[in-house]
């Protein structure tokens, strides 16, 4: 079956919401006949979307799948005007590993990679990303910034920034951003954002951005000790999200995110951002780092985005990376 044509079936169905688009018109359109068109919107109904079909008016969009379909997911791309490459994988070890797998083989970027699960999903600290619900969203951005490494320091609190934004204003999540690299809702983990690099001595060579957000999932199936401290939109919202629409305007805003921050133009944005999603303004923490467990009150970030602590004894002191526990609460 044809991929490209499901999705220019299904942009053609989602322009015409909530009108039918006839079949006729379809079918001249793509240049392929009218059986051609009823057999893969067949297709597409046996795959979980459910399209009306009626004689003498067309096919029209009644209901979206909770999990990811990838031509629809082009569909949505499309209606985004995402113009980068993209990969989509049912099932994949990891998404960041594809990304190296493409890197290696030369692909041109920005790419980004989506899965609908992933069988050996990495965190960070070498931890493992629970990647088994279809529900969620796992993807990687790939980059070639070839910029100085120091200048690539904020990218990742910009990215996820960008995407707290995305979520409460596209569609109206209440989703914090928890240095370094976790996205929060009600106090609870919603995303984690997994950055790989490798560098050179004066510069960035590559960049891999890996995303796993919970989206659809139920976290009552979750391992006791994710269930503890994650949560999923779903159950935030009270109910499933188009996982669809979240993805393209996640991807879109991501690609974004990394136009504005090489050509150097974020840096007010950020501030802004800033001020509105970090959940950890004047928060008393503790940061587990190389060092061991530190507490104090937390004074912002410096210049290259390490998490400034003031410490009882009055002493500042600045955090590179590291894990961060709020007072009274699992992090
Ligand atoms: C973290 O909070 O520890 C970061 C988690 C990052 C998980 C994502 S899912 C998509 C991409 N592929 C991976 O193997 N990991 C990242």
């Amino acid at each position: 079956m044809n991929r490209e044509i499901d999705s220019l079936i299904l942009a053609t169905l989602l322009k015409a919401q909530p009108d039918f688009a006839s079949g006729n018109a379809l079918a001249e359109d793509l240049g392929v006949s009218r059986v051609s068109i009823w057999s893969h919107v067949d297709q597409l109904k046996k795959e979980g979307i459910e399209i009306e079909a009626i004689r003498n008016r067309g096919y029209r969009l009644k209901a979206l799948p909770k999990e990811l379909h990838p031509a629809l997911l082009e569909a949505f791309l499309w209606k985004e005007r995402v113009a980068s490459e993209f990969r989509f994988f049912e099932s994949i070890d990891s998404t960041n590993s594809e990304a190296e797998r493409e890197l290696a083989d030369g692909c041109p970027t920005p790419l980004v990679i989506a899965a609908g699960r992933q069988t050996k999903g990495r965190g960070r600290l070498g931890r493992q990303w629970f990647s088994e619900d279809r529900g969620n969203l796992y993807l990687s951005y790939v980059f070639r910034p070839h910029l100085a490494p120091t200048r690539m320091q904020r990218f990742t609190l910009w990215f996820g920034l960008c995407l707290c934004a995305e979520l409460n204003d596209a569609h109206g999540l209440p989703v914090m951003m928890k240095w370094p690299n976790d996205l929060l809702c009600d106090g609870r983990k919603i995303a984690g954002i997994l950055t790989e690099a490798r560098v050179d001595a004066d510069r960035t060579r590559d960049l891999v951005l890996g995303c796993g957000i919970n989206v659809n999932s139920d976290p009552e199936s979750w391992p006791e000790e994710i269930r503890n401290r994650a949560t999923s939109l779903q159950r935030v919202h009270g109910q499933p999200l188009e996982v669809h629409t979240l993805a393209a305007g996640l991807i879109r805003k991501g690609l974004e995110a990394y136009d504005a921050f090489v050509a150097g133009e974020h840096e007010r944005e950020f501030e802004k951002l800033w001020q509105r999603f970090n959940v950890l303004d004047g928060a008393e923490v503790t940061v587990t780092a190389v060092q061991g467990d530190i507490t104090g009150v937390v004074d912002g970030i410096d210049t290259y985005g390490a998490l400034k602590l003031r410490l009882p004894s009055g002493e500042e002191k600045s955090f590179q990376a590291g894990d961060v526990t709020l007072s009274g609460q699992r992090g």
